[in-house]
């Protein structure tokens, strides 16, 4: 029978890159509250020093590395200060990820785009996992990688091909990888976000006082996501109540990914069609 030490990250040592700031911040402020020993390694440094404060003033134990995860360089550091601290890693979560130049379409972009894609939102993902492989095999004791793709990984981004496809991308190492490490015990997963409100994605400010009675019909569960969501998704695939999960991807959406093209009117009738007639 499983007890509530299931769910505790006690003595794990994690590292949350992007921590200090929306999905990533409720990630290491939520593994802390659990018992897990945080390395917040964020690029702002500001974010990851206060981050961390908040989690020390709560009585949770925290380190603060700012790091720019697109250089190897410095994810070698991140590791190599994460073990001089706390002398382990068991967990791993590559939550840094980010849209940029993915809006206007691939006609319009450029490859210095295409390259800002891939390093933001995969080139990292090899480098992170790659430098914090070795401890957690040496240490002999499995491990958790938890990796940030998106719904757009698993449905046409008709403005973002190149983000939806590195995201994609994410989805396809999970698996491969997954496959690779179950002989440590090391379990990959990932997380599949649909609209959450976040640093990057601003929802209060793109809703309109008309539009805003709408997020009521936009996600079946009645609501975009919250940083929390994802947390608590981040807490189950770190814990022991998933031990028997890999290569998995957790599909956080509210249920808009099981819509796929479908919304709810305000009426509570169900239409496919972007023109209501
Ligand atoms: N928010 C959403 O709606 C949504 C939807 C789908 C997928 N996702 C994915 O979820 C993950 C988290 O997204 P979010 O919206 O919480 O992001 P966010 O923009 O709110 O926060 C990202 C954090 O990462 C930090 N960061 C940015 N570049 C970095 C770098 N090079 N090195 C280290 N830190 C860096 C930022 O300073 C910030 O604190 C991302 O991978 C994103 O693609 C988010």
């Amino acid at each position: 029978m499983l007890t509530r030490d299931a769910v505790s990250l006690n003595g794990k040592v994690a590292i949350v890159t992007g921590g200090g700031g929306g999905c990533g911040k409720a990630t290491s402020q939520t593994f802390a509250a659990f018992g897990a020993k945080v390395v917040v390694a964020e690029i702002n440094a500001q974010r990851c020093k206060e981050t961390v404060a908040e989690i020390k003033k709560q009585g949770g134990d925290a380190l603060a590395l700012v790091t720019d995860v697109r250089e190897e360089a410095q994810v070698k550091r991140m590791v190599e200060e994460t073990i001089k601290q706390y002398g382990r890693i068991d967990i791993l979560v590559n939550n840094v990820g980010e849209m940029v130049g993915a809006k206007n379409g691939f006609v319009a972009s450029t490859r210095a785009d295409w390259e800002a894609q891939h390093a933001i939102n995969f080139g990292h993902v090899l480098y992170c996992t790659h430098a914090v492989l070795p401890h957690m095999i040496r240490q002999g004791q499995g491990g958790s990688i938890i990796n940030a793709t998106t719904i757009e990984a698993f449905r046409g981004y008709p403005d973002g091909p190149v983000y939806s496809a590195y995201k994609g991308a994410v989805v396809s190492f999970t698996q491969s990888i997954a496959l690779e490490l179950g002989q440590h015990k090391i379990r990959v997963n990932a997380i599949s976000p649909e609209t959450t409100r976040s640093l990057q994605v601003d929802i209060d400010k793109w809703l309109t006082p008309e539009t805003k009675h709408l997020e009521a019909n936009w996600i079946p569960l009645g609501r975009f996501g919250d940083p929390d969501d994802y947390a608590g998704v981040a807490v189950f695939l770190a814990s022991d109540l998933s031990a028997w999960v890999t290569g998995a991807v957790i599909d956080l959406s509210g249920g808009a990914r099981a819509g796929g093209g479908w919304f709810k009117r305000p009426n509570g009738k169900w239409t496919q069609r972007p023109v209501l007639s």
